[in-house]
């Protein structure tokens, strides 16, 4: 039921505090995490992780792949239908873990095949126990983020990223022996993730800011690091709905071709996280100077990119390594209010369903 929401779309954008609580429920106990199936040494001996996933959930797994990186872990994300193209090496040491929300997604549950004919050891990340990737992995570690109606998927990405940072905190342990560098300030603030996104679900400035951007030529999505993992996700999200053109790209490539696009028609959505010096703030004057409007989606502390940018859309500030979760969720305000202002078929989006089961 949607209650007193338009869309269930809506409704799930602000599940999210409560599905994020049920992801991390009993999961964090002090500065360690606790996976039920996942006791300590669970993945010793594991050298190599790869994660294979379609759409939403590949920019999860991109995410993660950036967060186990960063950890000194060798992690590769591949997008599923392409997975079986690629002659990447896998062995029994090699886990790879299929990002799926619905469990049937059949790219992925394909990509999870040749990685078992293979020899490797196959996990599920999922939401729904029972499907047919929780039955047929090796393992299962689910997301917990409750029943998601609406076809363009939202509070389970939060919760995919959620449950990728417990997991990679486990990974990390049991592969090199020690806690992540940062575990004890990464795993307070992933705590808080579910206040810091209500904070975000809370706040209007989204709705208005998508509504000023209606009629342009194109929508692009820019970050670095996990933030360009949410500047692609910010961009699906946004065509899958408005039926309107949006990319995404790193935000240091933007002159090695895009930028030839950008006119004061093609708004830019800057997404920051804190981690990269000035660079985002250079990559939002080398837009302005083409004429785009700049929306920075940013931790409020960011005082050098609301100068920079025309508008600026505030997340809590918080550990590094989150903030582009909240950034997320701004951006998923910002293509529901624009589609909701075109009067779009927001739940069920044309051409598109919910659970693609065919190749
Ligand atoms: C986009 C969306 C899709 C799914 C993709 C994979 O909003 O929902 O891109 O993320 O079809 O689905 P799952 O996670 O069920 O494998």
């Amino acid at each position: 039921k949607k209650g007193s929401y338009d869309h269930f779309m809506l409704k799930e954008i602000h599940e999210q505090p409560m599905a994020l609580r049920q992801t991390l429920h009993g999961r964090i106990d002090g500065d360690d995490v606790v996976l039920e199936d996942f006791p300590p040494g669970s993945f010793e001996g594991i050298s190599r992780v790869q994660l294979v996933a379609c759409g939403t959930s590949y920019h999860a797994g991109a995410y993660g792949e950036w967060l186990l990186s960063n950890d000194g872990i060798d992690a590769n994300t591949f997008i599923a239908s392409e997975y079986a193209a690629y002659p990447a090496p896998v062995d029994e040491e090699t886990l790879v873990i299929g990002v799926t929300q619905s469990g049937e997604t059949a790219d992925t549950l394909e990509a999870l095949q040749s990685a078992r004919d293979r020899g490797a050891r196959t996990l599920a990340l999922t939401n729904v126990i029972g499907s047919t990737a929780a039955r047929t992995c090796d393992d299962a570690l689910f997301i917990r983020a409750g029943p998601e109606i609406g076809v363009a998927a939202t509070k389970t990405f939060s919760s995919q990223v959620a449950t990728l940072t417990l997991l990679a905190e486990r990974l990390v342990r049991d592969v090199t022996g020690e806690p992540t560098a940062d575990h004890e300030a990464r795993l307070d603030a992933l705590a808080d993730l579910p206040e810091h996104v209500e904070a975000v679900t809370t706040d209007t400035r989204a709705e208005a800011i998508a509504q000023q951007r209606l009629g342009d030529d194109g929508h692009f999505f820019v970050g670095r690091g996990n933030a360009f993992s949410v500047a692609l996700e910010g961009a699906l999200k946004f065509k899958e709905i408005t039926y309107e053109h949006a990319e995404g790209f790193a935000a240091g490539e933007l002159k090695h071709g895009p930028l030839a696009l950008v006119t004061s028609d093609t708004p830019v959505f800057a997404i920051g996280t804190g981690q990269h010096g000035n660079r985002l703030e250079s990559n939002i004057n080398e837009v302005r100077a083409r004429g785009a409007p700049v929306v920075a989606v940013a931790p409020r502390t960011a005082t050098d990119l609301m100068d920079a940018a025309d508008e600026f859309l505030p997340v809590p500030a918080t550990h590094p390594d989150l903030v582009a979760v909240l950034a997320n969720v701004q951006l998923q305000l910002i293509a529901y209010h624009a589609a909701d202002a075109m009067d779009r078929s927001i739940d069920k989006p044309r051409n598109l369903a919910k659970s693609v089961t065919v190749e």
